[in-house]
């Protein structure tokens, strides 16, 4: 058995060391607002916070999370009122909406990290983060807007 702190909560689950964390959270614990995009650390997708810090989930081994504070969409915001959260609703930055919790993820870790970033430190922080729907735009203007509020 492996245990994981996830959004505040310890979940034990039956798992190999190696599995990757995306799947643990959205497979055995049924939190599907973590996203499977290309399961090679490509897209940005699966982005969660280990300690804070935005990680591919795709990428993680379910044993490198063991002892660390995971956070997951479902738990960024008790409430889904993250002012990150909140930014994307204003600008409307969501299109299809695929890849927006792991966009919203690594927003808000750049944020915790850098809560003014200029415009470059934007574009470097999101840059592996794909959109198929090219909302790069709403994007950086939510995480400017946010910026105002963290
Ligand atoms: S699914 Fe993890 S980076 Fe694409
Ligand atoms: S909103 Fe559709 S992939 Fe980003």
């Amino acid at each position: 058995m492996v245990n994981l702190s996830i959004n505040g909560t310890s979940h034990s689950v039956d798992v190999p060391p190696d599995a990757p964390l995306l799947w643990v959270i959205r497979e055995h614990l049924q939190m599907t607002g973590t996203k499977f995009g290309c399961g090679m650390g490509l897209c940005g997708a699966c982005t969660v916070h280990l300690d804070g810090a935005a990680v591919r989930s795709c990428q993680t081994q379910v044993s490198q999370a063991i002892g660390k504070r995971i956070t997951t969409i479902e738990g960024l915001d008790p409430e889904g009122r993250h002012p990150v959260q909140l930014a994307w609703i204003a600008e409307q930055v969501p299109q299809c909406g695929y890849c927006q919790s792991g966009q919203i993820m690594q927003a808000a870790a750049l944020l915790a990290k850098n809560p003014r970033p200029t415009d470059q430190q934007i574009v470097d922080g999101m840059s592996g983060n794909l959109c198929r729907c090219a909302t790069y735009i709403r994007i950086k203007r939510a995480i400017k807007r946010a910026a105002q509020e963290v």
